[in-house]
């Protein structure tokens, strides 16, 4: 090899810096998230992100633009890590023209970098372009001088770039030989062959189609320029390595996970890729979570979640129980942070998210392995080589196994999964789940077909709190009725009604239906499939009747009260999501009147410090007195304005937002279908009750506002002031009088513990002067009713120190036990009297055991009738030893 060497961070400046000297302008990496496109998952090329500047549907900064973008690319995720060619994770360097230049400049300057910038030789590239693309052969050939035969032609599988929708057009490639030592070795072997001699390091798109994703080409009126080279590709090359896992980046990462489960790379095939796996795996994961993505069952969640079960599992399979992989985030940092200095700040964050996922898994394999090791017994004793949708279906529901983790734990068992089977049963499962949210909403008149078009309620309070209607349906002691007598309860339907009915976390509103003296208490509002609001109630007074035309009041006290809770809530919301982190999605809310609690996601338990910010933060913008305002708008326009949805929600065409606050003081922008308050001031004062989690990566957040706030406040205030009143102060120097009440306790409880160890040592002194008089040595025994063993404990060390030729056994009772201490002096254990034998002795005699030193030892019995037998045989013990 005869070019230089570069470490993979060192290529990345020499690339950027290379193309800003020619007039682009250099832009960071885009998120891996995509802005605005639905066609994409994550971003999978450094032009993915640029889309509407190619289409000129937005201006681009610059008309030349640089960029070292970070890609994912998971179609082929059951073979990453079998084979050394491929990862999910890549950053893909890229120059980018927007209507600027073309052909003949892009060609030269991709040849300038690699050759003179990187010094690759000019032997070892080979260019191709689009079959018929003679201009792009001319620049080649003519200015570029590279000889004809070693131009090479291809058609559109290979020179022709397209990435699903979007821009598009024929492209020219060059080709790095790597030399015969990494070829196929085959007579006919050169560029384009499959074998891993002659790679594609660089791709020039000519991007002057638009693709609309059916198969329709339309032609751009400008003509563009899209490159894309993949970074470790290049630095494989610059390198001389073998595969991306030998890249000096990539390999710290691999050296980490080798230190960690003691695998090494190269040693065997099976052990290598596990190794691959887990640092591809580990690289994309720690991308991803910085970006924002959090591992769940859907979309972009599921990738990561996907990745991070795969990568876990090969650490299972180099016999990794416990969670390892988040203790290698660190290391893919540290390699990273260079070009990625974000990923320095999440770190902690990024490593509690792969921490709690992995734990997660563990868990749920560790239950499922068996299961499966077990089914899979069984469809190999019936010799099948299909594993059935419904078992893996089971692994999947119960234990979290991911579909394509069996199938790739199946493969290695040479078996496949009915998969056809399987997506039968969770699309069977769904339904399920559907039904029973919508049986949720029609519990009091199931099966009741209530013969009424599908036009929806006129839900007419967002600004009525009372509105006239006429009665459509009513369902009374569960069936259809012309009439609803007074008593009966049930279900009455308007043709339009100031009710909310309960939707999106806030509960449905209150009041009643009226027609003169007939009065229909409502309690619960709930909506039907056809949108039909369905007011559940009792009849209290008269009679009301199909067709009707009733008046529809809410309680305006309690739906102000919702109201307040609800505007509370997004205020919240906000406020989370700029304390803790952009990672904080709504995760589930129920607004009640004045009551509101929010589950949101966020991976570990959120400080004081936090909590306080978050709670002045709120109470700062209701203090602000911000203008809430709803508008109605295209669900694009919504999006533009960057108003929160609801992860994962679904919504229509049309979208209702409300905001808090205006141009730079916006406090909120939410999508939201609720009632709100026209004033933040109107929420009152806002306290947060509890913080708390509730499952894994979810906390809650339970808060009081308006009335309920006051409520708990005079509380607060009442208690405060009986409690002075009690201590005979002011509320205002209770804190002082209680510490210093505090310290007067403390005194008295010490001086009191003084008093009494001065009581009992006397007391000693005086069973010292009584003891028995055996063999010259001065034995006593005493039972001391109620006492403790540490009162006990004192009292023996006195005797002991005080006399060394004491032999004592205290007895301490209690309700039904005796605590025993035997102490003896210096010169009665020369004798041979131990404490600890004479322990032994008495414990035993009441029925209990004891043991210890020889100078002090302790035992319990049981049998408060023996204490007095126990102690009798006292003296007879030690009259034995002296003899
Ligand atoms: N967009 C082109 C690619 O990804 C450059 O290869």
């Amino acid at each position: 090899m005869s070019h230089p060497v570069y470490g993979l961070n060192e290529l990345r400046e020499m690339f950027l810096s290379y193309f800003e000297s020619k007039g682009h302008l250099r832009l960071p990496s885009f998120s891996l998230i995509p802005h605005n496109d639905a066609s994409l998952l994550l971003i999978n090329s450094g032009m993915a992100p640029m889309k509407t500047w190619f289409t000129r549907e937005e201006e681009p900064p610059r008309n030349r633009v640089c960029t070292c973008q970070k890609c994912i690319r998971t179609g082929d995720i059951e073979n990453i890590g079998k084979t050394a060619r491929h990862g999910t994770y890549f950053e893909m360097l890229g120059n980018f023209s927007f209507g600027d230049y073309f052909k003949k400049d892009a060609i030269p300057m991709s040849w300038e970098f690699l050759t003179k910038v990187v010094g690759l030789e000019p032997d070892r590239l080979y260019p191709s372009i689009y079959v018929d693309d003679d201009e792009a052969f001319e620049i080649w050939n003519k200015d570029m001088g590279i000889p004809a035969e070693r131009i090479f032609r291809f058609g559109k599988a290979d020179n022709f770039w397209e990435h699903g929708p979007g821009p598009c057009g024929p492209c020219s490639e060059i080709y790095y030989d790597r030399g015969e030592k990494y070829g196929c070795g085959k007579p006919d072997c050169t560029v384009g062959c499959e074998c891993d001699r002659y790679i594609e390091i660089w791709n020039n798109v000519f991007s002057q189609f638009v693709n609309d994703g059916e198969g329709h080409y339309e032609e751009m009126q400008n003509k563009n320029i899209d490159t894309g080279m993949g970074l470790e590709r290049l630095a494989v090359v610059s390198q001389d390595v073998a595969s991306l896992f030998d890249v000096d980046t990539v390999m710290h990462i691999t050296n980490k996970v080798s230190e960690i489960t003691g695998a090494h790379y190269a040693e065997s095939a099976k052990t290598d890729v596990s190794l691959r796996v887990i640092t591809d795996h580990i690289r994309s994961a720690v991308m991803m979570i910085c970006d924002g993505v959090l591992p769940s069952n859907e979309g972009r969640g599921y990738v990561l979640r996907r990745l991070l079960r795969r990568a876990a599992r090969h650490g299972k399979l180099l016999s990794m129980d416990e969670p390892f992989l988040y203790t290698v985030v660190a290391t893919v940092v540290e390699v990273n942070k260079v070009a990625y200095p974000d990923l320095v700040e999440k770190e902690a964050y990024i490593t509690k998210v792969v921490r709690t996922e992995e734990e997660n898994f563990l868990k749920t394999l560790d239950a499922g392995m068996k299961i499966y090791t077990d089914l899979l017994a069984a469809h190999k004793e019936k010799q099948e080589t299909v594993f059935s949708g419904a078992d893996a279906f089971k692994l999947y529901d119960t234990y979290g196994f991911p579909i394509d983790l069996t199938a790739e734990m199946l493969e290695e068992e040479g078996m496949t999964v009915d998969k056809a089977g399987f997506d039968e049963l969770m699309e069977q499962q769904r339904t399920r789940a559907r039904k029973a949210r919508e049986a949720l909403g029609d519990v009091a008149w199931a099966g009741i077909d209530l013969g009424l078009d599908a036009t929806p309620t006129a839900f007419t309070g967002y600004d009525h709190d009372t509105d006239s209607g006429k009665v459509l349906a009513i369902v009374a002691d569960e069936e259809l009725r012309d009439a609803m007598v007074k008593g009966a309860e049930g279900v009455i339907v308007l043709d339009k009604t100031p009710f909310y009915a309960e939707m999106g976390g806030q509960v449905a509103d209150h009041g009643t239906i009226s027609l003169g003296d007939a009065v229909f208490t409502v309690t619960n509002v709930q909506k039907d499939k056809a949108g039909k609001f369905l007011h559940h109630g009792v009849m209290e007074s008269g009679e009301l009747k199909v067709g009707d035309t009733i008046t529809a009041a809410i309680d305006r006290e309690r739906r102000q009260a919702v109201r307040r809770a609800h505007s509370a809530t997004h205020l919240l919301d906000a406020a989370l999501q700029k304390v803790l982190g952009d990672h904080v999605h709504q995760a589930g809310s129920l607004v009640e009147p004045d009551r509101l609690r929010f589950d949101f996601t966020h991976f570990s338990a959120i400080t004081p410090e936090e909590l306080t910010k978050i709670d002045r933060l709120v109470n700062d913008e209701i203090l602000a007195g911000m203008p809430v305002e709803t508008r109605e708008m295209p669900i694009e326009e919504a999006k533009k304005l960057g108003a929160t949805a609801i992860f994962g929600e679904k919504y229509g065409k049309t979208v209702r937002v409300v905001s808090m606050g205006e141009g730079e003081e916006l406090a909120s922008l939410e999508f939201c279908g609720g009632t709100h308050l026209d004033n933040t001031a109107k929420v009152g004062p806002f306290r947060i009750k509890s913080e708390a989690s509730v499952a894994s990566g979810v906390r809650r957040i339970e808060a009081t506002v308006g009335r309920a706030s006051l409520e708990v406040m005079n509380r607060n205030q009442e208690m405060l002031f009986h409690v002075a009143e009690m201590m005979k102060t002011n509320p205002g120097e209770l804190a002082g009088k209680a510490e210093q009440m505090m310290n007067e306790m403390r005194d008295l409880r010490h001086s009191l513990e003084k008093f009494q160890a001065q009581a009992s040592l006397g007391q000693a002194q005086q069973f010292l002067m009584s003891a028995k008089a055996v063999g010259g040595l001065k034995v006593l025994t005493n039972v001391r009713p109620g006492a403790d063993a540490n009162a006990l404990r004192q009292m023996g060390d006195f005797l002991r120190d005080k006399e060394p030729g004491v032999v004592a056994v205290l007895a301490a009772t209690g309700e039904d036990k005796i605590t025993f201490l035997a102490v003896c002096g210096k010169e009665a254990v020369a004798k041979g009297v131990k404490a600890g034998d004479l322990v032994k002795l008495v414990s035993g005699i009441a029925g209990g055991s004891g043991g210890g030193k020889p100078d002090s030892a302790m035992g319990g019995g049981k049998d408060l009738l023996k204490l007095d037998d126990a102690l009798a045989a006292v003296d007879d013990f030690v009259a034995g030893k002296l003899k």
